[in-house]
């Protein structure tokens, strides 16, 4: 394995740490994280992973969901964004991008249907840093957000946005949505920090509980975790493909990007969500792994996507997030909900 490893190496420069496709669960309004117990939440989402999704999520998930939509069979983990529309720049009307599934660089998106590509790495995409720190996993109900719905000006390091060319070519990353169309899509990734405080599950705030070290690039070295968040985690990130293709003719040329978030938001307001769901020490055992090599950490356990594909839940919220709507979901119906006010 040592020289295949090697070969892979001189290969690709890319290959330390877990990356596997999961395909779309639901698309709808819940947050068990930020909003748990609302159905609906505020704005509407793209979720992946396990069937323990519901609105009220807490213990210990991995023993609870049956069947995950992603490559792992071991991850029931669930990993959401907010869902990218298209806002039409005369009428007004907004429209639900579809999502394609991430090509990694290696082994294709084997089936994938939407959904997102997930990275768990331990230190950065060359290396390992497990002779100086231990990567230690998350613990059972643990969760954490990344970025914020309510920021403007510029989205924090580690959100970033792409513009892909008619043949997937990636473009330059920028903290903000590409400012003419994309022929290939808009591709957003997300990274989460990896220092832990060693004790809080969750915070008030979903992120104080970690401590984020990346001053660049999240896939670049990660650098040592602070005296305060001393616990160094697995490195969490989303690759998510927004399918604009279809929009890009009704992109008034030198008008302003008219893809918006799904709370009404612009780039910087870009986030996600992270709930831990491995079952047993499963991720452990992986993140133990010296040089871990995408799909193969360990005795991993992994699910043909045909399979994946056939983990599903029914919808929590009955509202239409798709075809041409008057208004994005979260205010359509503001009128007639009652939601208890954010404090
Ligand atoms: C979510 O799932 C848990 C465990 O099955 C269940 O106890 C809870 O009632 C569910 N919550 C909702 C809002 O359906
Ligand atoms: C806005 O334009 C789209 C695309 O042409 C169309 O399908 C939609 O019905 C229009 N919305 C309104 C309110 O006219």
């Amino acid at each position: 394995m040592k020289s295949l490893s090697l070969v892979l190496a001189l290969l690709a420069p890319v290959q330390a740490g877990l990356r596997f496709p999961c395909s779309t669960l639901t698309i709808e309004r819940l947050d068990p994280v930020v909003q748990p117990g609302m159905t609906p939440s505020t704005h509407v989402h793209h979720i992946v992973g396990g069937n323990a999704f519901n609105a009220t999520m807490t213990g210990d998930v991995g023993e609870r969901a049956t069947c995950t939509t992603c490559q792992m069979a071991d991850d029931f983990s669930n990993y959401w964004t907010a869902h990218l529309y298209f806002k039409h720049p005369t009428n007004g009307s907004y429209h639900r991008i579809p999502v394609l599934p991430v090509q990694p660089l290696l082994g294709g998106s084997n089936g994938a249907q939407g959904g997102l590509t997930v990275y768990y790495t331990q230190f950065d995409l060359l290396r390992d840093n497990l002779r100086s720190q231990p990567v230690k996993s998350f613990p059972p109900g643990f969760r954490m957000t990344v970025g914020d719905p309510g920021i403007t000006g510029t989205a924090q390091v580690g959100l970033r946005y792409q513009c892909l060319s008619s043949n997937g070519g990636r473009g330059r990353e920028t903290p903000s949505f590409p400012t003419s169309p994309c022929p290939g899509g808009i591709f957003t990734t997300h990274h989460f920090p990896a220092c832990w405080d060693g004790k809080n599950l969750d915070s008030p705030d979903h992120q104080s509980h970690m401590y984020n070290t990346i001053t660049y690039d999240g896939f670049t070295n990660a650098p040592k975790c602070p005296s305060s968040h001393p616990v160094r985690m697995p490195q969490v990130a989303f690759e998510t493909t927004w399918d604009t293709s279809k929009f890009n003719s009704m992109w008034t040329p030198g008008a302003p990007n008219p893809f918006v978030w799904s709370f009404e938001g612009n780039s910087a307001g870009t986030h996600a969500d992270y709930m831990f769901g491995w079952k047993g020490d499963s991720l452990q055992k992986a993140m133990d792994k010296s040089e871990c090599f995408y799909d193969g950490c360990g005795s991993i356990k992994k699910q043909p996507m045909a399979t994946a594909n056939r983990c599903t839940i029914e919808k929590a919220v009955k509202e239409e997030t798709d075809g041409w709507l008057s208004a994005l979901p979260a205010f359509l119906s503001t009128a007639r909900e009652e939601n208890p006010p954010e404090c």
